[in-house]
């Protein structure tokens, strides 16, 4: 099994020990590939829209892109912390996830995420813990991932991992390896299952794909949608 993690933060603060504590019942049987954030992806996406519409391999910080684009495509489960800033994911996620703009279902979502699980896992002092996974959850579902789970953590005592009561660190621990032992049970030759939110969201743009690609059949989202077979039979969650 491989799984691909995207650190909000290279703090090896709390959001690091949640990650390793999570990680700590899949060492054994998984291939772990980290990013660290910004240090991985470490430019803010200038907006020039080249890779909406012309393509993704002219971005300017192409290098850093592909290298976590790869590890994601290649993983059986994708992992996202973060701490919460200010009711949100830290911008060091947001910028990563900005160059992923064009990876959005109405643009060119990559078929093998419809079949991919994923994990969320923030946590706030007080609050905002929610808000900052919604941040991630949108990217990843309109990326056309359907499994997708949310682990959010409330501090309510020191932001010091070590000064954290040990009651509530083993209460941590504990929600950690309950959902990495679920997910080590999983069967990752079989594809997770599409959701219907998913494929309702599908159906919508192909019907927006196939309006464009009359006025325009070259314009870049229409073709890719068309050589992937998506506004004929073919579907990214089924073998075609
Ligand atoms: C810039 C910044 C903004 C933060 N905003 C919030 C917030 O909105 N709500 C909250 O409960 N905690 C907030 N925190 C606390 C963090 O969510 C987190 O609990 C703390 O940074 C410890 O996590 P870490 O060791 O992984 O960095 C903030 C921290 C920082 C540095």
């Amino acid at each position: 099994m491989k799984i691909t993690v995207i650190n909000g933060t290279e703090k090896k603060g709390v959001t690091y020990r949640l990650k390793e504590l999570f990680l700590e019942h899949l060492r054994d049987s998984a291939e772990i590939t980290e990013f660290y954030l910004p240090k991985d992806c470490p430019s803010f996406c200038v907006g020039c829209t080249t890779c909406f519409l012309t393509d993704e391999h002219k971005c300017r910080d192409r290098e850093y892109v592909e290298k976590i684009e790869k590890a994601l495509l290649e993983a059986d489960l994708l992992v996202f912390t973060s701490p919460t800033y200010v009711f949100h994911a830290t911008g060091a996620m947001k910028a990563m996830l900005d160059h992923f703009g064009y990876r959005w279902m109405p643009h060119r979502p990559a078929k093998e995420m419809f079949g991919k699980r994923a994990v969320v896992i923030t946590q706030a002092l007080g609050s905002g813990e929610k808000s900052a996974a919604k941040d991630i959850k949108d990217s990843l579902s309109w990326w056309g991932v359907s499994d997708i789970r949310v682990i959010t953590f409330k501090l309510m005592s020191d932001i010091d991992w070590n000064k954290i009561p040990e009651k509530k660190r083993a209460a941590f621990a504990g929600r950690l390896y309950k959902e990495a032992d679920r997910l080590k049970k999983i069967d990752y030759t079989k594809p997770a299952r599409t959701s219907l939110i998913t494929k309702a969201k599908f159906y919508a743009v192909r019907m927006m794909q196939s309006n464009l690609g009359k006025s325009d059949p070259e314009y870049t989202d229409y073709k890719y949608w068309k050589n992937n077979g998506w506004i004929d039979k073919a579907r990214p969650w089924k073998k075609n």
